[in-house]
């Protein structure tokens, strides 16, 4: 018996797509590449923008006529999609022979739902539990050498374009114990890379008991014997300390490396966006950062089009963007999503949403190749992470600061540091020879 997992969406998806598989491995399954040879198709779904959700939808359209072909497949859907308020009915109603569906808290029920399934019943529809921080599920992991780690689910902030905390559910921060011993067995596994997972990590550890914080737990595991990286995400400029900061300058294993998302560079649309930072407070986060670890690499994400945005605003961000010299940005239009405050209000149209987008992916484009150019000449420690999708007998990793590099190696490289002497740049990638 084969499964298939689709995954959408943020890093937090990939790593509970790994809880699905272990799951999955545990009544049986085994995965298989193609969803025509399997027994079982789970989306695991985002609806974080409307595109995200079209595709989707697209392609559970397309398993229709495999299904009509093999009825004895089960079309599993969960995943924040599903989790939206009358989004389980409408799938569906538009899908009628998607089997399961289960929301966020109840993904620990999947395997119950596919025996209750398999014996017959109808279909199964499952959205209503709050599943707890201290809840442990196996894990089948796919991204060795690195190994993602939740420390928190959900998210208290309510910026007002966002579906996030309508499909997460409040902060719960995992005991810090528990994170640590999870990071410990991985490094003693083998695993070279820990990612920290949350959607606001700067505020881990508000809702726990011993008042312990992000920094602590940061410094609890950058204690812990081996040679292997840090790294987290996301970070949230209205918590995002010096304290932090510190750590992450102290220890050598914690990545000189942050995704520190913008959104705007107008104050009066981060005001309106519930941000709780304005334009110089984040400058100022940029700085102290920069002053602590001199070749920081720094990326964000950021917004246009949000309803209010004037082409001033729009202005302050390009400037922003200038002033900042990201690596990298993840640059969005934005789109409005039913339930949120930013929804109900007017709407900007879509020729103006398209042009400004348009200019900001020019003006990061070119300084994401001028900060590329920067690197050639110079030696970087690399973790070889996978061999590179399209050159033969090349393998790809990153540096500390995050950048991709691509050099000729074989297989037996990846999980290894080596040393790689960059020699050319393509926009943000890099390519480069072992030293
Ligand atoms: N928790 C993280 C990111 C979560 S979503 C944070 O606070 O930054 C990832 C990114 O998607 C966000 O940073 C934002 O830029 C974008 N995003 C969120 N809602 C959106 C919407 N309605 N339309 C367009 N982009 C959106
Ligand atoms: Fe969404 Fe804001 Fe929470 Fe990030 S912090 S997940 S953008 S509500
Ligand atoms: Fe999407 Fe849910 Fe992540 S909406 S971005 S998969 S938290």
């Amino acid at each position: 018996m084969y499964y298939k997992i689709k995954t959408y969406g943020c890093q937090m998806n990939v790593h509970e797509s790994e809880k699905i598989a272990g799951m999955l491995e545990a009544i049986g399954y085994l995965p298989c590449e193609e969803e025509d040879q399997a027994d079982v198709v789970v989306f695991n779904t985002c609806c974080i923008r409307d595109t995200a959700e079209k595709k989707i939808q697209g392609n559970i359209g397309v398993l229709k006529s495999i299904k009509r072909q093999r009825k004895e497949m089960i079309i599993a859907v969960v995943g924040c999609m599903t989790q939206q308020k009358g989004a389980a009915e409408l799938l569906k109603k538009k899908f009628p022979y998607v089997d399961i569906v289960l929301g966020t808290s109840n993904l620990a029920d999947l395997p119950q739902a596919i025996e209750a399934k398999r014996r017959g019943k109808k279909s199964v529809l499952l959205q209503d539990s709050t599943m707890d921080a201290a809840v442990k599920l196996p894990v089948t992991r796919t991204s060795f050498p690195n190994a993602w780690v939740n420390i928190m689910y959900g998210c208290n902030n309510f910026c007002t374009y966002c579906i996030v905390p309508y499909v997460r559910g409040r902060e719960r921060s995992r005991q810090i114990d528990d994170v640590v011993a999870e990071v410990d067995g991985l490094i003693k596994e083998g695993y070279k890379e820990i990612t920290l997972l949350g959607q606001n990590v700067d505020s881990y550890g508000s809702d726990l008991a011993n008042g312990e914080n992000f920094a602590m737990l940061l410094e609890r595991i950058a204690g812990i014997e081996g040679k292997y990286r840090i790294r987290f995400m996301t970070s949230h400029p209205k918590d995002i300390s010096s304290q932090v900061i510190d750590v992450m300058a102290r220890y050598d294993n914690i990545c000189n490396n942050i995704h520190l998302p913008v959104q705007s560079g107008s104050s009066k649309v981060l005001k309106e966006m519930n941000r709780h930072y304005d334009r110089e407070r984040y400058l100022a986060i940029i700085d102290e950062l920069r002053s602590k670890m001199p070749d920081i690499g720094i990326t964000t994400d950021i917004m246009v089009g949000f309803p209010t945005e004037t082409q001033e605003d729009f202005e302050e961000t390009l400037d922003l963007v200038r002033k900042v010299r990201f690596s990298n940005a993840f640059t969005f239009v934005y789109s409005p999503r039913k339930g949120t405050p930013a929804a109900t209000m007017p709407q900007l149209d879509a020729a103006t949403k398209k042009a400004r987008i348009t200019t900001l992916v020019a003006e990061q484009n070119q300084i994401t190749k001028a900060l590329s150019e920067q690197y050639i000449g110079k030696v970087y420690e690399v973790l070889v992470e996978d061999v590179a999708p399209k050159a033969e007998g090349a393998v790809c990793g990153r540096t500390e600061s995050g950048r991709l590099v691509t050099f000729a190696g074989s297989a037996d490289l990846i999980g290894q540091f080596v040393n790689v002497k960059i020699t050319r740049s393509q926009s943000a990638s890099l390519f480069g020879e072992i030293q």
